[in-house]
């Protein structure tokens, strides 16, 4: 059966088309946004796992989980990995990362990219989780 390209048609056609680019386009700006490579995952039963070779040759990744409410950082230094939660000690406001480390939006309190304390008013640290390398794969414990 011929389509034709009525009027109906080609409105449908072109805002289709125009979603669709704009969609593409929001989600790369948002992964452009992060100084740091971005893998995304789905956390089952309390855990995270990613795939050893997904941080090859990579020092930090940053982790969004779509069912989270917070992005998780992983950082390699000579063979051991520090996990960090990316929420603001202060009252658990969503931090954004940069080069240098992290900043909340809220108050403004700064975290270097160690999760330490830069600037308050947070006085606590990044909460760290847990993890086990396991065959060829890091298991994150949320
Ligand atoms: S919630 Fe981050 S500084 Fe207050």
């Amino acid at each position: 059966m011929e389509r034709k390209l009525n009027r109906k048609n080609f409105i449908k056609f072109t805002c289709n088309t125009a979603c669709g680019i704009g969609l593409g386009v929001a989600l790369l700006n948002v992964e452009s946004c992060s100084p740091f490579p971005v893998i995304k995952t789905k956390h089952e039963k309390g855990e995270i796992k990613i795939p050893l070779l997904s941080l090859k040759d990579k020092k930090d990744i940053l982790v969004r989980d779509l069912e989270l409410d917070y992005d998780i950082m992983i950082k390699e230094k000579e063979g051991k990995y520090t996990v960090l939660v990316l929420k603001c000690t202060h009252q658990d406001w969503l931090l954004s990362p940069n080069a240098k480390g992290f900043n909340c939006s809220l108050h403004g309190s700064t975290f270097d990219i160690d999760g330490k304390v830069v600037n308050g008013p947070a006085a606590l640290p990044l909460k760290q989780l847990n993890y086990i390398v396991e065959k060829e794969n890091i298991i994150i414990t949320l």
